[in-house]
């Protein structure tokens, strides 16, 4: 056990202190709470394994702050990897590229490859650039657990675990950056985020059919990007693990009809964009007395909220939670990858 600092954002010097000596520091950034350590010191990359009880197979993000920080991580870009970082960065999408030579394999699991990101997140930005160097950092949540969008929540999982904590606001996005392959030519999405799929198309097939050197787009609507090929579970390592759980059950449904009775200490997260919430609300405590209720009123919310509801739902010992169904397109891909992940 060791204190874990609560540090201000004020003190945010503090934080870069911390991780400048090899500290494990969780601090917010757009998308969740990550757990820091300086992803150019093996003896701190390795006690971030530890503090989230994580498999050493499943490698880490590494986050920078100018593109001047790519270099010490990966070697020259490609094309696609280029068009990407220039359209997206600072942002919640995550490239994966090959990696330079003497990276730690601990960082990268052994991998050939090593996941970058530049986060937009001003806090995240400005810690990093104090402390110089490149900062790896998963979510900070114990492995298997919801992500943390708030910094309580880092302390539920991780109070003693870690040397402190940077007390910023709640994330803003509240899923974890979308994770794209870059190393094969074509954009391959190992994890959906904010960043769709529907933008990275956009923005690969205008580039590819006004640039004769990405070759010739393929098929009369432009490429797709490919999705879940057989070697998956090889290229994305996190997605072989027990994920975005928490101690209760999740279980899926499309429309509230579909509820019938519900029994015992059970949660309706649901989403009614565009309707009357107080509303709707009222109607379901009369329909299921004694339920938690979330309704969302539109799918970044439904997003930004989903973790943090099923953290409240553990705490309040929940047994079931009934999560409603969305469209799986745009953030609702990324919203039904993490909902299917829960009740699997
Ligand atoms: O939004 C985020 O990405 C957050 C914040 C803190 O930046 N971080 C995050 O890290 O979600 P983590 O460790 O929870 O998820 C990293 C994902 C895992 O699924 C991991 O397998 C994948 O990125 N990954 C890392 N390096 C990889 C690589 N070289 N090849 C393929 N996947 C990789
Ligand atoms: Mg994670």
């Amino acid at each position: 056990m060791r204190t874990t600092q609560r540090i201000t954002i004020e003190q945010i010097q503090t934080a870069a202190d911390l991780l400048i000596d090899g500290k494990l520091v969780a601090f917010p950034t757009e998308t969740v709470y990550g757990l820091g350590a300086d992803a150019l010191n093996p003896q701190a990359v390795a006690k971030i394994f530890e503090a989230k009880g994580r498999p050493s197979d499943n490698p880490l993000i590494a986050h920078i702050a100018s593109l001047e920080q790519l270099k010490q991580l990966a070697r020259e870009a490609s094309p696609l990897a280029k068009i990407l970082m220039e359209r997206f960065w600072p942002g919640p999408l995550t490239l994966v590229m090959d990696k330079v030579a003497d990276l730690s394999d601990a960082l990268t699991a052994g991998l050939d490859t090593v996941a970058v990101r530049m986060p937009e997140d001003p806090i995240a930005l400005d810690l990093i650039r104090r402390v110089g160097r490149p900062i790896v950092a998963p979510s900070a949540n114990r492995s298997g657990r919801p992500s943390a969008t708030t910094w309580e929540s880092v302390l539920i999982d991780l109070d003693g675990r870690i040397d402190g904590v940077l007390c910023g606001p709640p994330t803003r996005i509240g899923l974890e950056s979308t994770v794209v392959d870059t190393t094969t030519g074509e954009p391959l999405i190992l994890r959906h985020g904010a960043i769709t799929q529907e933008m990275i198309e956009r923005v690969w097939s205008s580039c590819r059919s006004s640039s004769s050197h990405l070759g010739p787009i393929s098929g009369s609507n432009g490429p797709t990007p490919a999705e879940v090929p057989l070697d998956f579970g090889r290229r994305s390592p996190g997605t072989r693990h027990r994920h975005y759980q928490p101690k209760a059950r999740v279980v899926l449904f499309d429309s509230i009809d579909q509820l019938g009775k519900l029994s015992g200490a059970v949660a309706i997260l649901g989403i009614a964009p565009k309707g009357d919430i107080p509303a709707i609300e009222s109607d379901l405590s009369e329909k299921f007395p004694g339920a938690k209720l979330c309704v969302c009123g539109s799918l970044d919310d439904y997003a930004g909220r989903l973790f943090e509801f099923f953290r409240e739902c553990d705490s309040e010992n929940v047994a079931a939670i009934f999560c409603q169904r969305v469209e799986r397109s745009g953030l609702g891909r990324a919203v039904m990858d993490r909902l299917d992940r829960a009740s699997g």
